[in-house]
């Protein structure tokens, strides 16, 4: 019998009541009592953006309703709207940031009251974390938004600081905002728009008080990934908060996903098991050094797989470094492991039809759901992020979990992103969002893919939708066949991977050769 386990109320994300012996759809803990301001404080140019983004999506990753209210983003919208309704342009030049200037300084107060409150109204109705992008950089401002946020009972603060003294990371900075189109700098030179943008800093660094306020709560982030201050952290929450920051780091490194060589179970159409790889699965764990081995070169890299014998054979070429966790391994489908779908459908229909409702929500008999494997791939998220570079060799629940991590994917997407066999996926964390290049081997597999049916649900359960951070770079190369010797698929994988299917018999020498 199929049961629907509506929400528990519980403030920290328990896990769901036992209902080991029969499917359910279990929605997810009642997180309605968690409510957070987190004030951001930092200079300009001191990746407070980024912070506040990361921090935003790893949260919305694990259900929380998280918004962040960037007040810069509303001064540009407020001057766009000025600028509509025929009443001038706006300076945002310098002088708009100078901390002397007294109506200007009464102008930016303004704006910052509007955001908080805003955010405000918007945590008591429905959010668990807002986070106020915003300088936030004296004591006074910081005094203020304390007594605002005390008026309100449930609402708890957390001040974030980010402070950096590294000099390329600020040039960086600077230049993604003065090169990304910014608005504040439309129609100006890049040495002009550079030259203002810098005098903005110094407007601000002539006031600039770094937090040493001994009674709040605050984490103080010293060039992100150096040095870490917590003070007065209180709760759960605040807690999980300080920890993911505390792991946080800026070194340019790339994350490869891969699921394991196509496997004896996948041909037969079976779910889960432990099965061994098939012969073209083997084919794909021998192409995968040279593959692998194109996009790192000689840089250091660590490979993690699941304890399942298939991911294992898939990274047995590799010579690199290995570790096995536990919770890489594929989501548990309890009873109906080593079933193929059809079997499913006949003799659990009930099952059946609520996994095509509400896929994300659904726990197999006696097994996992999708949100349970997020939960279990948490502390692998956390290592994930202190490390460098890192190919994972998992599988198809397992890598759509972490890829809606590092893409910002929606719950009810998350269960049917295509993890296709035989590809190699390369996500690199950039400033704004995360770069993604597939490298699909030319080695035949099956596809395990069902699409979503029409009756699945789509809302997500109150979260907001996050916008997923695509760049848009190069999905247009990211097909092999469409792109044979393009960026998709260095030569030399190509040529290692034909070779293998020669040598197996699968193609003939000539028709390797024309590939
Ligand atoms: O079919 C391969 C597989 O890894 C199974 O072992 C697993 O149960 C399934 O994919 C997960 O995908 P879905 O959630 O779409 O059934």
């Amino acid at each position: 019998e199929t049961t629907r386990v509506l929400r528990q109320s519980s403030n920290a994300p328990s896990r769901a009541p036992s209902v080991s012996g029969i499917g359910a759809v279990v929605e997810k803990p009642d997180y309605s009592e968690a409510k957070i301001v987190v004030a951001m404080v930092g200079l300009p140019a001191r990746g407070k953006s980024y912070l506040s983004n990361k921090l935003m999506r790893y949260l919305r990753w694990l259900e929380y309703n998280v918004d962040v209210f960037n007040v810069g983003q509303l001064r540009r919208s407020k001057a766009r709207d000025q600028m509509q309704s025929g009443q001038g342009k706006v300076d945002h030049s310098a002088t708009y940031f100078s901390h002397t200037d007294a109506k200007a300084t009464k102008t930016r107060e303004l704006l910052a009251e509007e955001s908080l409150e805003s955010l405000i109204t918007w945590l008591k109705k429905e959010g668990n974390v807002g986070i106020m992008d915003a300088t936030n950089s004296t004591f006074d401002r910081r005094e203020w938004i304390r007594n605002r946020i005390s008026k309100e009972p449930n609402l708890q603060l957390l001040f974030l600081e980010s402070f950096c003294d590294d000099p390329q990371v600020i040039a960086t900075n600077v230049a993604l905002k003065v090169q990304s189109g910014d608005p504040d700098y439309k129609g100006m030179s890049r040495e002009d728009a550079e030259r203002d943008f810098r005098k903005r800093i110094s407007e601000y660094e002539r006031v600039y008080q770094t937090i040493t306020e001994p009674d709040i709560s605050y984490c103080r982030i010293l060039n992100v990934g150096q040095r870490v201050t917590i003070n007065r952290i209180q709760g759960y929450l605040q807690s999980r908060v300080a920890f993911y920051l505390m792991n946080l780091h800026l070194k340019p490194r790339s994350i490869y996903l891969s699921r394991h060589g196509e496997s004896m179970y996948n041909v037969e159409g079976k779910i889960g098991g432990d099965s061994d790889l098939s012969p073209n699965g083997w084919r794909y764990a021998q192409s995968l050094p040279a593959l692998v081995k194109d996009n790192i070169g000689d840089g250091p890299l660590e490979v993690w797989t699941s304890t399942l014998q298939r991911t294992q054979q898939t990274g047995s070429f590799l010579p690199f470094e290995k570790k096995t966790w536990k919770s890489l391994d594929e989501l548990d489908a309890g009873v109906c492991d080593g079933m193929t779908y059809e079997e499913i459908e006949e003799k659990y229909p009930e099952d059946y039809e609520s996994r095509d409702e509400d896929k994300f929500n659904y726990r197999y008999r006696g097994g996992e759901s999708y949100r349970d494997v997020v939960v279990r791939l948490e502390p692998v998220i956390m290592e994930l992020e202190r490390q460098e570079n890192i190919l994972i060799i998992a599988h198809q629940a397992i890598l759509r979990c972490l890829y809606a991590y590092f893409q910002a994917r929606p719950q009810e997407e998350l269960p049917y992103i295509k993890i296709p066999l035989h590809t190699l996926i390369k996500i690199t964390p950039m400033a704004y969002g995360c770069h993604e290049e597939r490298y699909p081997l030319p080695i035949e597999a099956v596809d395990t893919h069902r699409p979503r049916p029409s009756k699945a649900k789509l809302a997500s359960g109150g979260a907001s939708v996050p916008e997923p951070e695509i760049i848009p770079d190069l999905t247009a190369k990211r097909d092999y066949f469409g792109n044979a010797h393009g960026i998709g698929l260095r030569p030399e994988a190509i040529t290692q991977a034909l070779e293998n299917q020669v040598e197996m018999g699968q193609l003939t020498p000539k028709a390797a050769s024309k590939e």
